[in-house]
């Protein structure tokens, strides 16, 4: 239903996402796959004109609000900017009326814009031109541009278009403000403060018009209306054929937990800086402020551009897509802000950060900016006081991360109810946050990938020692001592696959618990022996000497799943016993979670079904624990049986299938993964993008066709092009440098762009780079 091959104006392809023809149906889809944003803010790109079935939403990273004690925290609506009520000749302008001709919604990912242009007939002899364009600045992050632009191709008409600031929206009915003030400054400058009902989160948003005909400025009074949660002008005016009115808005949002406002607030201050950067705004007007978004952008695609020349063209677009809603989900600005599962673009997950980011989206930035890695890893190490207070509560020590993560000290904030049980028609509970645990290793495991990788000795001083040690203790206080095999297991928990709960065993849960343990013991001695100072600091601070007693008298105890004699190690201990179905019916269907429409969860635990990638993401992460032969069994015996009901399985499949050197299963993985949110299935993103799956789609190309990893501390190559890909290239950061890496099938180029020497296996062959090199791709 989108298509993928239009140009820009200046003729570069692999850029446009487009929407051809008006649908009710994919109104939710376009609205999240076309979202704008800067990692500030998120802006889900619903119509000016309002419609059916819309969700309009505007999420400022970081605003977390509780709505109720029955609900937990979640990202506000806040007020949206963008409705516009058009009516020509006094009837509501509305795509469900009328004829439209040439009609397209376009992201353009390049520059970050989103233009909808089409030609209305109204029905009754008048025809209009109309183009709207968007963007949410990168280059000032409070910025929201609008245009719209009408032309009178059959007239004359009267024209009339309200518009303003509208906080008539909620969280699917949950209001997250109270109402605030409400003003219009020089008949021009629209202001609404709006302030979360428990977090007491101020927003004050401003918003101001600038209208034009033929290029001329009007100078036009706009009547003006304050309401409940709205304050609105309208412009009215006659147009003849022939002119074209172009109305140019500009919002301003900030909020009193914006890192400038941190131990300095005051409202006053807040709103008179809003009115200030907004009349300069409104000054520069539309193209100078995108020019300025655009020239942002281009430094993006420049610092992360990857090249792919390969016989589909949609393989590129479906790699900077991820990229564009990267960027357009995290929140470079603050360490005190993670990312949501969705992104900055739909409800979905309220917000809340998971596993997805360590696991799926760190690597893209350690590998691609650093900085911004360190940033997130930071905020999990603010989140330390949730943790601490999660493993208190539970009656454990250390640190115990929660499954869903929000403001950093809210701790665990996943919901407790679910989807309909079919069968009890009451709502399902979730555990995850009970009994999920495996967050706590995937966090320490992303700061020991991000250190090895980067060498940041720094981030490991202040924080990433820290959450190692704490999160080690956790889990040494987690084990549970088994007196009959004479081992620690950890028992009753979700690992990776949610369909299987409250099992024991867990393979992924074990050997990360073990890796989490090892390695703290592993840091203690080094801290130890090389930098006592460091070493007195956090003994003093977590009773390292203790600690170590208890994590050595454990570490080889703890119980880890082995292959059996068909080489298959089990999932969890009763996993390989359950029943297996015939689960043709239920995959790759047109929405996910087909199974509960036949059974329940309870139903779906009793069988050999799995929801995602499990052992395989042991496979992945600690790849070097497990042999080739026992990696293939598994993955045939698993994947069998994995309904890939979670857009984090897909990629996770197509790395491992990369590895094993099948190359047409590995591309077509990679393929689904980017049409899990691009592909015909019309309802697959109403809830938001996914954001796992867009940092997997830039893990399959650069860890899973060119086999980059990060293994002992050494940096590894190995690429297996897809068969009909002729190029893929991209820059990758490596110990504080940048290199660029450049595969053909024929060849692997690598340049360290500081001229700086950089040592790495190359296809199992250790390798000094001066500064350019070339080998042979085997
Ligand atoms: C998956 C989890 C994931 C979460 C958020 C769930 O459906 O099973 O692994 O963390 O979605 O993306």
């Amino acid at each position: 239903m989108l298509n993928y091959n239009k140009t820009l104006p200046d003729g570069a392809s692999g850029w446009v996402v487009t929407e051809e023809r008006f649908s009710n149906l994919a109104l939710a889809k376009c609205e999240a796959v076309m979202a704008l944003g800067n990692g500030y803010m998120g802006l889900r790109s619903a119509a000016e004109e309002s419609y059916v079935g819309e969700k309009r939403n505007l999420f400022v990273n970081g605003t977390f609000n509780r709505f109720d004690e029955l609900e937990v925290s979640e990202l506000p609506n806040a007020a949206d900017v963008t409705r516009m009520d058009i009516r020509i000749d006094g009837k509501c302008f509305s795509l469900d009326q009328g004829e439209v001709k040439a009609y397209s919604r376009s992201l353009n990912l390049r520059e970050a814009e989103l233009v909808r242009t089409f030609i209305w007939n109204s029905g009754d002899g008048k025809e209009l031109e109309f183009t709207f364009r968007r963007f949410v600045s990168l280059d000032q992050l409070h910025l929201i541009g609008l245009k719209l632009e009408v032309k009178v191709l059959r007239g004359p008409v009267h024209l009339s278009v309200a518009s303003g600031i509208d906080a008539q929206v909620s969280n699917s009915g949950s209001q997250h403000f109270h109402e605030g003030e409400k003003r219009i400054y020089d008949k021009t400058f629209l202001e609404l403060i709006q302030t979360t009902t428990e977090s007491k989160v101020d927003f004050v948003i401003g918003a101001s018009h600038k209208l034009k005909v033929d290029g001329g400025t009007v100078d036009l009074a706009p009547a003006m209306e304050i309401d409940r949660r709205k304050v609105a002008v309208a412009y009215s005016l006659n147009l003849e054929e022939g002119q074209t009115l172009t109305l140019d808005k500009v919002a301003a949002v900030y909020t009193s937990r914006d890192k400038q406002f941190a131990g300095n607030y005051s409202l006053p201050a807040m709103r008179a800086e809003v009115l200030d950067v907004l009349k300069t705004a409104h000054e520069s007007g539309y193209e100078t402020l995108f020019s300025k978004h655009a020239a942002a952008w281009a430094k993006v695609w420049e610092n992360y551009g990857i090249t792919i020349e390969s016989g589909n063209p949609f393989d590129l677009l479906g790699v900077r897509f991820a990229l564009y809603h990267l960027v357009a989900m995290t929140p470079a600005h603050d360490n005190r802000m993670g990312i949501g599962a969705k992104g900055l673009s739909g409800e979905g997950y309220k917000g809340h950060s998971f596993w997805d980011t360590e696991i799926f989206i760190l690597p893209f930035y350690i590998y691609s900016n650093p900085q911004i890695a360190r940033s997130l890893l930071e905020y999990r190490y603010l989140g330390l006081e949730g943790a601490r207070s999660k493993a208190k509560e539970n009656g454990y020590a250390g640190a115990m991360y929660p499954w869903e993560a929000a403001w950093p000290s809210d701790g665990e904030v996943t919901p407790v109810w679910g989807a309909v049980d079919i069968v009890t028609g009451e709502q399902t509970k979730i555990w995850s946050g009970f009994i999920e645990q495996h967050i706590t290793s995937d966090i320490a495991y992303a700061v020991w990938h991000y250190f090895r990788a980067t060498g940041d000795v720094d981030f490991m001083e202040d924080y990433g020692y820290e959450i190692i040690f704490d999160t080690a203790v956790f889990w040494a206080s987690r084990l549970e001592w088994n007196e009959a095999q004479g081992r620690y297991e950890i028992n009753e928990v979700v690992g990776p696959d949610e369909y299987k709960e409250h099992v024991d065993n867990n393979a992924f849960t074990n050997y990360m618990a073990h890796f989490n343990i090892e390695l703290a013991m592993q840091y203690y001695k080094e801290l130890e022996q090389n930098q006592p100072e460091l070493f007195a600091r956090y003994n003093k601070l977590l009773n390292l000497h203790e600690a170590y007693g208890i994590w050595e008298s454990k570490l080889d105890l703890i119980y880890l799943p082995q292959p059996n004699e068909r080489l298959i190690i089990p999932q969890d201990d009763t996993y390989l016993q359950k029943e297996i179905i015939d689960l043709t019916p239920y995959k790759d269907q047109e929405k996910v979670g087909s199974i509960f429409n036949d059974y329940n969860l309870d139903q779906v635990g009793n069988m050999q079904i799995s929801k995602q990638a499990d052992i395989m993401m042991l496979f992945f992460l600690l790849e070097n624990k497990f042999s080739p032969e026992v990696k293939r069994a598994n993955y045939d015996y698993y994947e069998e049986k994995t309904l890939h009901d979670s857009s984090l399985s897909l990629s996770t499949h197509s790395i491992l299938a990369s590895d094993f050197g099948d190359k047409t299963l590995a591309y077509r993985l990679f393929q689904r993964a980017t049409e899990i949110d691009l592909g015909p299935k019309v309802h697959s993103s109403d809830a938001g993008i996914h954001a796992a799956s867009l940092g997997g789609i830039w893990e399959c190309a650069v860890m899973g066709f060119a086999g980059v990893r990060m293994l002992d501390g050494q940096l590894h190559l190995a690429p297996k092009l897809p068969e009909h890909w002729d190029k893929l290239a991209f820059p990758l950061y490596w110990q504080g440098q940048r290199l660029e890496i450049s595969i053909t099938p024929q060849e692997i180029s690598i340049c360290s762009t500081a001229g700086q020497p950089v040592s790495l296996f190359v296809h199992g062959q250790l390798q000094e780079v001066q500064s350019t090199a070339i080998f042979a791709n085997l």
